[in-house]
């Protein structure tokens, strides 16, 4: 089997066939195939995209290709939590401890942020002393006496998947579904939850801009999760808007702390709770209503919040940091950006948003890049907000004070004001599972 053919016939249209696949997948993996021609068959099937059996064996090959996590030793039904990423998302330091508080354990295992979309390892790293790197048996003991943990992502886990986002990022092959797919797929395949609950993000902050791509996306996920024998279900949320208020590292576990402490924003609160409600199903915990009962008294109870304190502490991290933001780390500026209109704020461009935390240290450009666990930017208001000339519409945490003007530009050029209140969409946009999609 050559390579060249290989490219040739996806440039050409034509579906690949499992064998094709697989060469591709270990020849690629154990270095035999050089990026460049990984990176012209990335670029074919950006054009030409995968059929529905294409994808799931891409994803089945992915999923193979380095190590998988057998979770058996730890009792109960596990259920994986991932979303496609978006600006101000810490749905999952609130939506783990609810479900865990539940009685359902929880074994996580999480990635870095890369742009200007944020990582739960790197926000739980801005705890003081909290470790993410245990070995597989530390990190087992830790969910048995927290109910919950969660980990970095091993780069051995889908070995392929590491090396081919390496190399989309850098040929404009991201955004493509099939590869996005099998990406994310291959990983929580190979990561060994017994169910699955994705959260698809749809709008100008996440990878799919429109909600129709985007449920094509779910449908997938949800597609290749059955097809190997793991129930998965997708909610499909909102990322026209920064979710929360807080974006940046240390200001995002302040959020989700003061959330489980039953004061924090409204749409944070409310899709943690759907999402944990989710989880609880697929574990099967009972039905729908039961489930979202369950979570909102893990919330009222102090219980969710009681199992986030004990999971930072059984991975090393000072608990006091959760009630007492300021032993958290602090940006030495913080600065307001003004309106400069009165009226209603209409929309929030999230990837400015985005943009303008990364420009602050929030985020980082290159993989290598460290992050500043104090830099963000907390929204003052939020669409659908009244708002005075000269009121802030957020304040910027920052160590750089030459990002402070950028960042505020962005932020202003983010804005969209209306004369009369915005009619907001509903959050959670639709639910697709394997019976089907719901639209909310
Ligand atoms: N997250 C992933 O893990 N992979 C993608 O391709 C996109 C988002």
């Amino acid at each position: 089997m050559r390579m060249t053919d290989i490219i040739q016939k996806k440039r050409d249209g034509g579906a690949l066939s499992q064998e094709e696949i697989a060469f591709f997948i270990q020849g690629y993996t154990a270095g035999q195939i050089p990026d460049y021609q990984a990176a012209a068959l990335l670029m074919a099937i950006w054009y030409r995209g995968m059929d529905p059996a294409e994808t799931a064996w891409l994803t089945a090959c992915m999923a193979r290709s380095g190590e998988a996590v057998d979770l058996s030793a730890i009792p109960g039904v596990k259920v994986d939590k991932h979303s496609t990423g978006g600006v101000g998302d810490k749905t999952t330091l609130v939506v783990a401890p609810l479900v865990a508080a539940c009685g359902v354990p929880v074994a996580k295992m999480s990635g870095r942020g890369l742009g200007f979309t944020g990582g739960t390892i790197d926000k739980l790293e801005s705890i003081p002393g909290l470790r993410t790197d245990f070995d597989r048996e530390a990190f087992f003991a830790i969910v048995r006496q927290a109910g919950l943990a969660v980990i970095g992502q091993s780069g051995q886990l889908a070995a392929a998947d590491k090396k081919l986002y390496a190399l989309r990022d850098v040929t404009c092959t991201v955004d493509s579904l099939p590869l996005i797919a099998s990406s994310i797929m291959s990983k929580k395949l190979a990561a060994g939850a017994d169910a699955i609950v994705l959260d698809v993000k749809t709008g100008s902050g996440a990878f799919m801009k429109t909600l129709e791509d985007s449920i094509r996306l779910a449908r997938t996920m949800v597609e290749i999760g059955e097809h190997n024998g793991r129930p998965t279900a997708a909610l499909v949320t909102d990322m026209d808007r920064p979710l929360g208020r807080a974006v940046g590292n240390a200001l995002e576990v302040a959020e989700a702390a003061a959330t489980l402490r039953g004061c924090g924003p409204e749409d944070l609160t409310g899709l943690s709770l759907r999402l944990a409600a989710e989880m609880l199903g697929a574990a099967g915990r009972g039905r729908p209503a039961d489930c979202l009962a369950a979570a909102r008294r893990a919330l009222e109870s102090g219980e969710g919040f009681a199992r986030l304190s004990r999971m930072v502490q059984a991975q090393g991290g000072d608990p006091r940091a959760l009630e007492d933001p300021a032993r958290l780390p602090q940006a030495a500026l913080v600065r307001p950006v003004d309106s400069p209109q009165s009226g209603w704020l209409a929309h929030l461009d999230t990837a400015a948003c985005g943009r303008a935390a990364m420009v602050l240290g929030a985020g980082r450009e290159r993989k290598e890049d460290p992050v500043d666990p104090a830099a963000g930017l907390v929204f003052c208001k939020k669409p659908g907000d009244r708002v005075e000339a000269g009121e802030p519409l957020a304040l910027l945490y920052t160590n750089r004070p030459q990002a402070v003007e950028e960042a505020g530009a962005l932020l202003l050029g983010a804005a969209a004001f209306a004369s009369q209140p915005p009619a907001q969409p509903p959050l959670v946009l639709a639910r697709v599972t394997k019976e089907g999609v719901e639209r909310f």
